[in-house]
C-alpha cells in the first residue's frame, strides 16, 4: 500500500483568473439541446471573427482521442445526458483558449458551457470572467423535433429520443439554474429561438450592436 505522502496532491487553486477581461473576451452561449447554439455561433464566427469553442465538441474530441484517460467516462456521461465532471471540461476549454490566444484570436464564444453552477464558478474564478451570456430560449417540443431531425445525419450517440429526454431533464434541473443565476446579476441577453435561423440571427446582431460589439464586415 502506498504511504500517505505518496498521494498526489490536487493542483493548487489559482489566486486569480488566468486571464483578465482585456486578455480574453468570453461570451457564454447557452440554451437547451437543439435550441440552435451551434448554428448561431457559426454565423457569428463568420461576421465577427470570434473563435467558437463548443464544450460538447471538445468533449467528443477528447472521447475519441486515442489514449485519453477520460474517453469511457465522457462516453457514458454523454449517453446519459449528464454533465461531465467540471475539471475535465474546464481544462479542455482552457487548453483550447490558450492555443487560440497563441495564434492571435482572444475573442471567444463558449457554446454549451457552463451547464452547471460549479462549472460557472470555477471558470470565472480560474480562467476569465465572462462578458455576458447569450441565451437561446426555445420550447421543448421545438427542440425535440430539431434534434430528431439532426439525428438523421449527425451521427451523434445522444440524438435519439431516450437520450434527448434525459438531456432535457438535465437542462431543466442543472443548467437553467446557471442561466437564472446570471440573469439575477443582469448578465443575460435572452433571444427567442423559435423562428428561422436568419431571423434569430437578426436579433443576435441587434443585441450585439446595442452592446457596442461590431461586425468585421
Ligand atoms: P444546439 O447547438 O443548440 O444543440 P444546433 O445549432 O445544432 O443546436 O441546431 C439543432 C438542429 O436544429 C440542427 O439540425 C439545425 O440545423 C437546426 N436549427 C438550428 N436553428 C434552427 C432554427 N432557428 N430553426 C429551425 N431549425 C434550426
Ligand atoms: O452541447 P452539446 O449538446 O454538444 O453537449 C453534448 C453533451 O456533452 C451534453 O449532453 C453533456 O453530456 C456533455 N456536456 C457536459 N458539459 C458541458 C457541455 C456538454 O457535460 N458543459
Ligand atoms: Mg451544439
Amino acid at each position: 500500500m502506498a504511504a500517505k505522502d505518496d498521494k498526489k496532491l490536487p493542483a493548487p487553486k489559482r489566486e486569480k483568473p488566468l486571464y483578465s477581461k482585456d486578455e480574453a473576451t468570453v461570451i457564454f452561449v447557452l440554451g437547451g439541446p437543439g435550441a440552435g447554439k451551434g448554428t448561431q455561433c457559426a454565423k457569428l464566427v463568420e461576421d465577427y471573427g470570434f473563435k467558437h469553442l463548443s464544450a460538447g465538441d471538445l468533449l467528443r474530441e477528447e472521447q475519441d482521442r486515442p489514449g485519453s484517460e477520460f474517453g469511457d467516462l465522457i462516453k457514458s456521461y454523454i449517453a446519459d445526458g449528464k454533465i461531465v465532471p467540471m475539471e475535465v471540461t474546464v481544462q479542455l476549454l482552457e487548453n483550447a483558449m490558450r492555443a487560440s490566444i497563441d495564434s492571435g484570436n482572444n475573442k471567444f464564444l463558449i457554446d454549451g458551457f457552463p451547464r452547471k453552477m460549479d462549472q460557472a464558478v470555477a471558470f470565472e474564478e480560474t480562467v476569465v470572467p465572462s462578458s455576458f451570456t447569450l441565451f437561446f430560449d426555445c420550447p421543448e417540443d421545438v427542440m425535440e423535433k430539431r434534434l430528431l431531425n439532426r439525428g438523421k445525419t449527425s451521427g451523434r450517440a445522444d440524438d435519439n429520443i431516450e437520450s434527448i429526454k434525459k438531456r432535457f431533464r438535465t437542462f431543466i434541473e442543472t443548467s437553467m439554474p446557471v442561466v437564472d443565476h446570471f440573469e439575477a446579476e443582469g448578465r443575460v441577453v435572452k433571444i427567442k429561438a423559435t423562428r428561422p435561423p436568419e431571423e434569430v440571427y437578426k436579433d443576435v446582431q441587434a443585441s450585439f450592436a446595442s452592446r457596442g460589439i461590431r461586425a468585421n464586415k
